[in-house]
């Protein structure tokens, strides 16, 4: 199976991206739900892929410098649970990484959920450091070095 385009968010996409992450994060996992949104939404990049029927799938933000000079941080990435395994989040992952590349970033930087550890490792990320908790879920720092083969197509 072909993996789904994902897309930059308008602003009318802004709805729907807020309610699939409250689905997962505040519903599934229990994040308290102030924890879920913060002010770096307005600032961020959001990405997000479609099911058939043209409803947001997937979803993730890439913030800006964030970690440091050319150093972003992607974050909330996050696919409705009827669609995972299907591409939706990888293909959020690598659109989020072309516009970090396309926007002069060198490094991502993550908090990987550490039950999402290997989905990362798959699209080159490695873990530094020791795992930690935030928002009651265990996480672990992951970072990856953007190359060539990240800007991908136009
Ligand atoms: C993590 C998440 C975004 C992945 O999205 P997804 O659409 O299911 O992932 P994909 O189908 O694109 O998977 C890409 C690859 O990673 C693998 N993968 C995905 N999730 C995985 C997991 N939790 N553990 C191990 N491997 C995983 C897939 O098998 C696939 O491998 P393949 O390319 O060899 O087939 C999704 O599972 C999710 O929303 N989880 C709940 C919220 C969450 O944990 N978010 C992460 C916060 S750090």
């Amino acid at each position: 199976m072909s993996a789904p385009p994902a897309a930059v968010a308008t602003e009318a996409d802004w709805p729907a991206v807020t309610a699939l992450r409250h689905r997962v994060f505040v519903l599934e996992q229990g994040v308290p739900a102030e924890l879920e949104h913060d002010d770096a939404d307005a600032t961020a990049v959001h990405a997000i892929t479609r099911d058939d029927a043209g409803a947001v799938a997937a979803t993730g933000r890439l913030l800006l410098d964030a970690a440091g000079p050319g150093r972003a941080v992607i974050g909330r990435m996050a696919a409705d649970a009827a669609v995972r395994g299907r591409g939706h989040g990888a293909a959020v992952l690598d659109l989020l990484q072309r516009e970090a590349v396309a926007r002069g970033q060198s490094a991502v930087e993550l908090h990987a959920q550490v039950t999402a550890r290997r989905f990362y490792e798959r699209a080159g990320y490695t873990a530094v450091g020791g795992e930690y908790e935030e928002a009651g879920i265990t996480h672990v720092t992951m970072h990856k070095e953007l190359g060539v083969e990240d800007a991908g197509r136009t």
